[in-house]
This record gives C-alpha cells, structure tokens and sequence, in this order.
C-alpha cells in the first residue's frame, strides 16, 4: 500500500484495540478498491478519549470507529446523533462534517440486519415474533433492528431479568420479557431467534436450549462467531432450520462507516469471510 499526501485516514479507537479485526477488515476493501486511505488501530485510554475525539477533524481524520469502552462517551460526545444510535444508547461509527463537527452513527442495527437478508435471502422481521437471548450492548442493536424491519413482537430473555426489563422500557414498542427459565416454551411459533449473550462462545459456558418447540421454518442467528459454527447453529441446522452465523454482523456493519470515509459500499464476499477470519 502506497498513501499520497491527499490519503484519506480513519480508525477504530479504543481501549485495548489489539484484539479488534476492523484494520484487517478495512485494510482489505482499501486494497480491493485500490483506494488512497489508511485505516489505522488507535489505541485511547478512556481518560483521553474526549480529546483524541475533538483532535480528529484537526488532523485530517475521515473519521473512525469506536469500540469498547468508548461507545457510550462518543454518544455523549458526537455534535449530532442519528435516532438509531439514540435508541441503542452507543455510537460506534463517527463521521467528520466538512464543518469539522461530527456525527455520531450506530451501524450495528444494520450490519445484523444485512447479513440475516445476505444468510437468508428473503428475510424479513415482519414474518413473525422473534426471541432474543441477551440484554446487552448486541441485544439493544438487534431489537431496534428487528423492530425497525416491523417484526409484530420482541419476546426477551436474559438471565438477569432486571437487565432486560430496562431494555424494553428503554427501547419501548412490542417487547415481551420471559423468565430466561421459559427459553424453550418462548421458542413456540417464533419466526427467529437470535443468541446475544456470550453463551457459546470460545471459553464461556455453553448455551443449553432445548429446540424442539421452535418451528422448523424459524431463522436462527447468533452474535457469537467464534466458532463461527456454534452449537446453537449446529443444532438448527441439523433439524431443518436456516442458520446464520455471526461473522457477518462484524463485516456488514463496518459497511457504512468505509462507505463515508473512502467513497466506496463495499462489499462482503466469501473471500473475505475467509481472510478476517485468517491470522
Ligand atoms: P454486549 O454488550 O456485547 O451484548 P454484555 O453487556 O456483557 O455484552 O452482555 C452479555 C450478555 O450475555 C448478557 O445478556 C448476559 O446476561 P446478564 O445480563 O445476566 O449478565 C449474558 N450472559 C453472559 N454469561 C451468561 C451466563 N453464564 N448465563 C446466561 N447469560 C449470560
């Protein structure tokens, strides 16, 4: 990669940024697209992050992504904040105005939503309730995504119910919360069920859900990819329903922030599922 003195720049900032895949990500649809820009890791420790913030329109930056623990400051921060990223409670995308100020973007929302309709083409939340395993950060991206996209009906489940209770107060509209003990009999006439907790995940616990009451024509999903095939995706598969792993949620959602920075929507192919999944 050769930069010239007019390459764009921009970044993942936050705190580590070691273990984060969008320079690898963002490094290969630059090659791809043969485009003058660098994308760099930035690593910020939250005490500097409002001044690192302020500092990016003044040294060129496109902008950047921010990731843990950032993503709640940067909302607070951002000089105009999309709904989207209101109602999620975090920005992870922060794109610079001509006029220096910045806009604060989640593009979570659309990244599930992108790779459910790139994993099962066809999709749509409108085909009936979904089931969603989790409270956190992931669970809140895909409500407001499955409610944008009109599912009828949210029924969420999380171990601790307090957690989720905030979250449907919080994000309002049809959303049913179930004791995390009733997770096999929420599964009964849901048209999708998406896993956002940690559960399954390299070196947490496994997650134990009987299937069985789940219709067969139901999408499963889950935010976990590594591995890319877990076990709640195995099972689904083995019994007739679609499956869509996690991996894709990352890619699409780092679609619109290279899309603002580099001038280009990028694409995500099997080719670079296979390359951020590399070393
Ligand atoms: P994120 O913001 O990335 O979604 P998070 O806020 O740490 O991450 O959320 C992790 C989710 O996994 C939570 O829903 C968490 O449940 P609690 O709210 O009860 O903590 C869930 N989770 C993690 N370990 C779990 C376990 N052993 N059993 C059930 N749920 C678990």
């Amino acid at each position: 990669m050769i930069l010239t003195g007019h390459a764009r720049l921009a970044g993942v900032i936050g705190w580590p940024v070691g273990h984060s895949r969008s320079p690898r990500l963002h490094g290969y649809w630059l090659d791809k697209y043969r485009l003058d820009g660098a994308y760099l890791p930035l690593p910020v420790q939250p005490g500097r992050f409002e001044q690192v913030l302020r500092a990016l329109p003044h040294m060129g930056f496109a902008g950047a992504n921010v990731t843990v623990p950032h993503k709640e400051a940067a909302l607070a921060l951002a000089d105009h904040v999309e709904p989207v990223a209101r109602r999620i409670g975090a920005v992870n995308t922060l794109v610079v105005r001509p006029d220096g100020s910045l806009e604060g973007h989640n593009t979570d929302a659309f990244g599930f939503l992108e790779n459910l309709r790139q994993g099962h083409p066809g999709f749509s939340a409108a085909a009936g309730p979904a089931v969603v395993l989790g409270a956190g950060g992931a669970a809140r991206a895909v409500i407001a995504a499955l409610q944008e996209d009109g599912a009828p009906a949210v029924r969420l489940l999380n171990r601790t119910a307090e957690r989720a209770w905030q979250v449907a107060a919080e994000l309002g509209g049809p959303i049913e919360v179930v004791p995390w003990e009733q997770r096999a009999e929420a599964l009964a006439g849901a048209a999708l069920l998406v896993n956002t907790t940690t559960l399954g995940m390299e070196g947490q616990p496994p997650l134990l859900l009987d299937l069985q009451q789940l219709p067969v024509d139901a999408v499963v999903s889950d935010i976990v990819y590594v591995p890319l095939e877990t076990e709640l995706l195995g099972a689904a598969r083995r019994r007739g329903n679609p499956a869509v792993d996690g991996l894709g949620m990352l890619l699409h959602q780092a679609r619109p922030g290279f899309a603002a920075w580099f001038g280009v929507m990028p694409e995500v192919t099997d080719e670079l599922r296979n390359f951020v999944r590399g070393p």
